[in-house]
C-alpha cells in the first residue's frame, strides 16, 4: 500500500480578521506603492468578495480613507481569466482564491499584486490586449465564410475530442505568461510581432491546427510560428504548465508545434 503525504489543511477561524496588502497604482506609468487594508472574512469568503467589502469603506489600515481599489472581473467562477494577479506570489484567479485556504487565523496576512508581464491599468487591473494581439497573430479561429447556413461541418472522432478538449479550455488569463521567463513586459507595441509569442498562443495553434476546417490556415500559423518570437524562443523551462489553471498540457502543445514547425520547414525548403 502507498502512503501519500497531504499538507495538513489549518481549520479556518470563522469572522477572523485579515490584512490585505495591496500594491497599487494610480494609473499607467504611474509609481507603485503599498497599501493594507484590513478585512473581517466570513468563512467561504474569496478574494473578490474582500476587495468588494474594501471597496464599499476603502479606509487603510491605518485609518486613512483613500480611492477604492480597482481590480477586473467577469464570470466569478475561473472562466473568464479577467481577475487574475499575483497572491502571495503565485499568479491564479482571484474569484476562485478561498481566503480559508491562505489565511485561515485571525492577524494573517494576504499580498496582492498585479500581473507585471502587462501594463498596469490601475492597481489590480492590467491590460491583456498583447496576450489577444498574440491569438490574432497565429490566426487562433477557424476559417467560416458567413453567417448563412454551411451544411454539417467535418466530422471529429470521439478520441480527437478528448485530446483536444483541454485545448479549448484556455480562458486567456495570462498565467503562462506571467510565470513565462521569455515572455516580458513589453509596452511598444512596435516589439509585439517579434517578442515571444507565449505559451497560450502556441497551445491555441495546436487546437485549431488539429480542427479539420481550421488546419485550412495552418501554413500561416506555422510561418508566424517558425519565426521571430516563435516557438523556438521557448526555453523549456516549463513554469507555464505548472502555473495553467486550466491543466493544459502547454508543454506537449510546445514540443508538437515545434515538430510541426519542422516539417512546415523542410517542406518550404524543398518546395524552394
Ligand atoms: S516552457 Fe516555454 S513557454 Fe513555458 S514557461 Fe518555459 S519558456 Fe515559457
Ligand atoms: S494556457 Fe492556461 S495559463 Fe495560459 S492563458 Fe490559457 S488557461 Fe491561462
Ligand atoms: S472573474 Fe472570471 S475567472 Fe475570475
Amino acid at each position: 500500500m502507498t502512503a501519500t503525504a497531504q499538507t495538513p489543511r489549518r481549520t479556518a477561524t470563522p469572522d477572523r480578521t485579515v490584512t490585505f496588502r495591496i500594491k497599487r497604482c494610480d494609473g499607467p506609468g504611474k509609481p507603485s506603492y503599498w497599501q493594507d487594508f484590513r478585512v473581517k472574512v466570513p468563512k467561504n469568503s474569496n478574494v473578490i468578495s474582500c476587495l468588494q467589502q474594501i471597496a464599499a469603506e476603502p479606509v487603510t489600515a491605518g485609518g486613512e480613507r483613500v480611492t477604492p481599489v480597482v481590480w477586473d472581473s467577469g464570470c466569478l467562477e475561473e472562466v473568464c481569466g479577467a481577475c487574475t494577479m499575483v497572491i502571495n506570489g503565485k499568479v491564479r484567479q482571484s474569484c476562485s482564491c478561498l481566503i480559508d485556504d491562505y489565511a485561515p487565523a485571525d492577524g494573517d496576512v494576504i499580498t496582492l499584486e498585479p500581473m507585471s508581464k502587462f501594463p498596469v491599468v490601475r492597481d489590480l487591473w492590467v491590460d491583456r490586449s498583447r496576450l489577444f494581439h498574440n491569438l490574432a497573430r497565429i490566426k487562433a479561429w477557424v476559417p467560416i465564410d458567413g453567417t448563412y447556413d454551411l451544411g454539417a461541418g467535418p466530422k471529429e472522432t470521439p478520441a480527437s475530442q478528448a485530446t483536444h478538449y483541454v485545448l479549448s479550455t484556455c480562458m486567456s488569463c495570462g498565467c503562462c505568461l506571467e510565470a513565462c521567463p521569455q515572455f516580458n513586459l513589453e509596452e511598444d507595441r512596435d516589439q509585439w510581432d517579434s517578442s515571444f509569442i507565449g505559451a497560450h498562443a502556441i497551445s491555441q495553434a495546436r487546437l485549431f491546427n488539429a480542427h479539420p476546417t481550421g488546419s485550412e490556415l495552418k501554413p500561416d500559423r506555422l510561418d508566424v510560428l517558425m519565426g521571430e518570437g516563435g516557438v523556438n524562443d521557448c526555453g523549456n523551462a516549463q513554469n507555464c504548465v505548472q502555473v495553467c489553471p486550466k491543466h493544459i498540457p502547454l508543454t506537449e502543445s510546445i514540443a508538437s508545434i515545434g515538430r510541426q514547425v519542422t516539417l512546415h520547414a523542410i517542406s518550404k525548403f524543398f518546395r524552394g
